[in-house]
């Protein structure tokens, strides 16, 4: 496991430092070739005419770039000239666009082959014909400092110039409807999720997409002289730095990252969502990817993490959840149902445990428990125009066997707030009841397994149609004066297998090398 998590954290480093590597030399690629490469390895998405109308089109969002337009989302010309360079081409090829389902090739294809897609890709919009004219003007770098960024901060919300779609701490949660030039809906990055950026988070990056746009978006130019909120070179870099400023700290998803730990008070466990005394449990940030397994399958979620916090008291345990959702959906609110996709429902959250701790490594079914091995699911709502934010415990047998408890909420207690694109949600319940048979009776040391579920109302995330995240562990942090008792017993255990290993090259002494 550690190995693995390694081998994932180096990769990434390595598409980090590929991504900030020196401009690639263009070479002419060969089209031919290209064509071949195209109809292996992208037709499925981008489609036979490559009009992006492939198989799994549908499926996706956003869809498949249409290469017969010619307008390309990442480029590095000026706003006013349409064409790209064929670096930018080759980029997107080689790194892929994180955030999206179009995959980077730089394991699979040779940089020649790399070369051959885009004089092929070129083709189908008789950009082979044309070389832009107009590059993007970099002008000099402003480094980064306190002074930089706080310039930045001003510029970014002045006449609500970037936080009129990004929101006001950048989270792209601002309340409006955006489409692309087809028509297709689109949502604002958010931009303290830096591994969501279809090119990178490094300032460069993101100064060449201030200067340029994402063309096909309604993401603008900020050097076109005709904008009422043009900026100047230097102005875009301080912004670049702000942008930069804007990471999440401490929320990323790290995949060494797989237990909870819930972390011992003493006192009161804290109600209210903003309370400091949440600050003691380190947060653990999840993945969470489509429910694709049963029906309805769910292909196009707009939420990819779950930040969890946990404390414990000698009575109860709490949960912090936090998750950013660009939209607060409230059913039954004009204002949200304006922005909402026409099915909505309300936004959610679900935590789910086996009612037995196991013993060994064997779990229930990750989706929502199996007939042998019953789960409590936690499930808080946001509740609707004639409802509150309410939890409810239900009985989970599998996806299609969910029973609510007759009192509700099963001894479960919530507080919430939605604030700025993050939803923070408290659940709260005794350590021990009085019906082992049908609750999970937490205990202290244990690797419990946790698993967490989601859903954005706005985006038609109902029932099955969901984000989910694999068994992970949830350990209740022994309390101080129990610790020297646990590592006594490591101790001896470390003693013990030291002695049987050297029993067994002893009585060995030929292999003992
Ligand atoms: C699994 C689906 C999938 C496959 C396979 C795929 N792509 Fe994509 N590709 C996408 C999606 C989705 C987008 C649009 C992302 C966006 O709009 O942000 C895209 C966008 C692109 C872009 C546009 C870059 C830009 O700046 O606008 C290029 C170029 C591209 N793909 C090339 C390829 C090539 C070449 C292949 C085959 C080697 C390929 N893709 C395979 C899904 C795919
Ligand atoms: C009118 C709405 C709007 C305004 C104003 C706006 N943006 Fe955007 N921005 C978008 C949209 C939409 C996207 C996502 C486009 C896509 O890929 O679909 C985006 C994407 C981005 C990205 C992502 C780049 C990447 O690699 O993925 C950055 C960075 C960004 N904007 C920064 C800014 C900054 C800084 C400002 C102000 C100077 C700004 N935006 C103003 C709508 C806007």
């Amino acid at each position: 496991m550690r190995g693995v998590a390694m081998k994932l954290i180096l990769a990434a480093a390595l598409v980090v430092v590929c991504g900030l590597a020196a401009p690639v030399q263009a070479k002419p690629g060969n089209a031919e070739n290209g064509e071949k490469i195209y109809e292996k390895r992208c037709l499925g998405c981008h489609g036979e005419e490559g009009d992006g109308l492939g198989p799994a089109a549908e499926y996706l969002i956003p869809p498949p770039r249409d290469f017969t337009l010619g307008l390309y989302k990442i480029k590095t010309t000026a706003f006013d000239d349409d064409i790209p360079n064929d670096d930018d081409l080759f980029r997107m090829i080689r790194d892929g666009m994180p955030g999206t389902a179009m995959p980077g090739w730089s394991d699979m294809l040779s940089e020649q082959e790399i070369w051959d897609l885009v004089a092929h890709l070129k083709i189908y919009a008789g950009l082979e014909e044309e070389t832009p004219s107009k590059q993007l003007d970099y002008g000099s770098q402003v480094a980064t400092s306190e002074d930089s960024v706080e310039k930045g901060r001003k510029l970014f919300h002045d006449g609500d110039r970037c936080s009129e779609c990004h929101g006001a701490e950048g989270k792209g949660d601002a309340i409006k409807k955006l489409k692309n030039d087809n028509g297709d809906r689109t949502w604002p990055r958010n931009l303290t999720k830096p591994w969501t950026y279809r090119a990178s988070s490094d300032p460069k990056d993101i100064y060449a997409r201030i200067s340029v746009g994402i063309p096909n978006t309604q993401m603008p130019s900020f050097a076109d002289p005709k904008s009422k909120k043009k900026l100047s070179v230097e102005e875009r870099w301080h912004i670049a730095n702000y942008v930069v400023a804007l990471t999440k700290k401490g929320l990323e998803v790290r995949p060494e990252n797989t237990v909870v730990k819930a972390k011992r008070i003493d006192g009161e466990i804290p109600a209210a969502i903003d309370d400091q005394a949440w600050l003691q449990s380190e947060p653990v940030t999840f993945m969470l990817v489509p429910q694709i397994i049963a029906k309805d399958r769910f292909f196009t979620p707009a939420n990819d993490t779950i930040s969890v916090r946990a404390l414990y008291n000698e009575r109860d345990i709490a949960f912090l959840l936090e998750w950013d959702d660009r939209t607060k959906s409230i059913p039954g609110d004009a204002k949200a149902e304006s922005i909402a996709d026409p099915e909505m429902g309300q936004d959610a959250v679900m935590m789910q445990f086996p009612v037995t701790i196991p013993l060994g490594a064997e779990k229930p079914y990750f989706l929502k428990g199996d007939a042998g091995h019953p789960v409590n699911l936690w499930h808080w709502t946001s509740g609707t125009t004639e409802a509150e934010a309410a939890v409810a415990m239900l009985d989970g047998l599998g996806m299609a066997q969910q029973t609510p408890r007759e009192d509700g909420g099963g001894g479960l207690t919530t507080g919430s707030g939605y604030q700025d694109g993050t939803w923070r949600v408290i659940m709260k319940r005794s350590l021990t009841t009085d019906d082992a048979e049908n609750d999970l009776q937490f205990e202290e040391g244990r690797f419990i397994p946790i698993a967490f579920a989601n859903w954005d109302g706005s985006n038609s995330e109902i029932d099955s149609r969901q984000t989910i995240t694999t068994w992970y562990w949830l350990q209740l942090e022994p309390s101080a004066s129990a610790e020297p008792y646990i590592s006594g017993i490591v101790v001896a255990l470390l003693v013990f297998g030291a002695l049987v290993w050297w029993a067994r090259g002893a009585a060995r002494p030929g292999e003992a090398a």
